[in-house]
């Protein structure tokens, strides 16, 4: 038998075995065929294995190809997909084209159709993933996308400068949005390792039975479903950087087989006896506190001290306030281009809003508000009222009330501001505010009496 090992992987899906047959006898030898007689089992292999090409009835019971089609681009957008249909059918077709199929052929097949079809899918595949590659290359490349130039992210740039060109192991703590993954690339694309793989594992989104197969890889045939052999991260990432983020979910006894994997610098694919040297550089990110996880016996201390060599930490947004405007003007900047809007700017109040809010969602959360404005709107100055309704309320709340005395003084005062600022957001529209506040106009207008508001 010929060896498949580094034969493009083809996956044929059919309810009818003689079609699966069919697709084996015609690509069997210059493609390593995969079959599946459902959707069902076609999502548990693609999840499974890596696979170059889809071949999909769209006529199954169950679950039709149309919806096996829609499921397969959820999980992996770049899959190729060819569908394969009766010539009645042409209209599901199109349908299925819409969808993101890259081809379709019909039945009965003509043997050179299919081979050419697929070989050309594949091609378009290699072609597609270099592409990206590249411009991922081409955008992460320099350091000036990344925008701060407060005292906190100085100090981060001047930790950041040292450990560059070496090898250092680094380790990126931040609340949610503070840009771990941004710094973590930045690092990689200007390190001496730039032209090699960055292999990013989300260890908190990886299915814990697959993670260690994702990590270390398998063998043909190291576990029931295992059909097909596979490089793990650690070997892709080879001379490259392995991005190992949300480490802190990592299961514990994955955290010891991690540890000895860099400590040796080798690994074993699963079911596998080679032993395989690999040479990479580990940046891992948290957003909780690694050191306490390890006092509370979640995370092992050993690893802890491994991975922190250099530690980087990002300050939350509310600490470097003085980031928010250059963030904002950089954000506006490349949304305008994308939309091909012209947004001037902001209004002196509605910065200032930005500035007094407290950004939980850290600087993820100030993108996509200036995503969304910049959307919404074509060209001009936005003002207050056009921020996002929480945002406004809030930063108009954070400014400060007097709470002096009782408790029923500091809500009564406390009802008051609110009530103002949601009359100013909708122009003093009662009916509005009232629907804001969740309570009947009648009982905003009496509330409105008792507070002393004007009516
Ligand atoms: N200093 C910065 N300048 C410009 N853009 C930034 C900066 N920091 C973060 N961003 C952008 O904000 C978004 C969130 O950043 P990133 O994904 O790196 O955060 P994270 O810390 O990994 O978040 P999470 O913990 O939620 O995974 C990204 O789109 C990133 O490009
Ligand atoms: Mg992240």
């Amino acid at each position: 038998m010929k060896d498949t090992k580094d034969m493009p992987v083809i996956l044929a899906v059919d309810d009818e075995p003689i079609i699966l047959e069919t697709f084996k006898a015609i690509l069997d030898g210059q493609f390593k065929v995969l079959t599946a007689r459902g959707g069902k089992e076609a999502l548990d292999i693609i999840a499974r294995e890596s696979i170059n090409l889809v071949f999909l009835d769209i006529k199954m019971p169950n679950m039709d190809g149309i919806e096996v089609l829609r499921k397969i681009k959820e999980y992996d957008e770049n899959l190729s997909v060819i569908m394969a249909t009766a010539t009645d059918s042409a209209r599901t077709a199109v349908e299925a084209m819409q969808l993101g199929a890259c081809d379709y052929i019909t039945k009965p097949f003509d043997v050179e159709k299919v081979k050419a079809v697929a070989a050309n899918a594949i091609e378009r595949e290699k072609l597609l993933k270099e592409v990206a590659y590249f411009r991922s290359q081409r955008e992460e490349i320099r350091f000036d996308n990344i925008i701060g130039q407060s005292k906190r992210m100085k100090e981060v740039y001047r930790i950041v400068e040292k450990v560059i060109k070496n090898d250092a192991t680094i380790l990126v703590s931040g609340e949610s949005g503070t840009g771990k993954e941004l710094i973590a690339r930045a690092i990689h694309f200007n390190s001496l390792r730039k032209d090699k793989p960055f292999i990013p594992i989300d260890c908190a989104s990886i299915p814990e039975n697959l993670l260690e197969s994702e990590l270390f890889g398998h063998e043909r045939g190291a576990f029931t479903d295992a059909t097909n052999q596979k490089l793990g991260m650690l070997e892709l990432a080879n001379e490259g950087t392995l991005f190992l983020d949300e480490i802190s979910d990592l299961r514990f006894d994955m955290q010891a087989k991690l540890l000895r994997a860099l400590e040796e610098k080798e690994i074993k694919r699963l079911g596998g006896i080679k032993i395989i040297k690999v040479d990479v550089r580990i940046i891992s990110a948290t957003n909780i506190n690694l050191k306490r996880a390890t006092k509370e016996r979640k995370f092992r201390e050993d690893l802890y001290y491994r991975l922190n060599v250099v530690p980087v930490c990002l300050p939350p947004l509310r600490e470097r306030k003085e980031d928010i405007p250059s963030l904002i003007e950089h954000f506006l900047r490349a949304y305008n281009q994308a939309f091909r809007k012209k947004i001037e700017g902001l209004t002196k109040d509605a910065l200032k809003n930005l500035i007094d809010y407290d950004w939980p969602g850290n600087i993820r959360e100030l993108k996509n508000v200036i995503e969304r404005l910049v959307a919404l709107k074509d060209d001009g100055v936005i003002t207050p009222k056009e921020l996002p309704f929480d945002i406004f309320i809030k930063s108009r709340l954070a400014r400060g009330f007097q709470a002096e005395g009782g408790l029923r003084d500091a809500c009564k005062d406390f009802e008051k501001q609110y009530i103002e600022v949601v009359l100013e957001r909708v122009d003093g529209n009662q009916i509005k505010a009232a629907k804001i506040l969740g309570v009947h106009r009648n009982a905003l207008f009496n509330k409105m009496k008792s507070l002393g508001l004007k009516n």
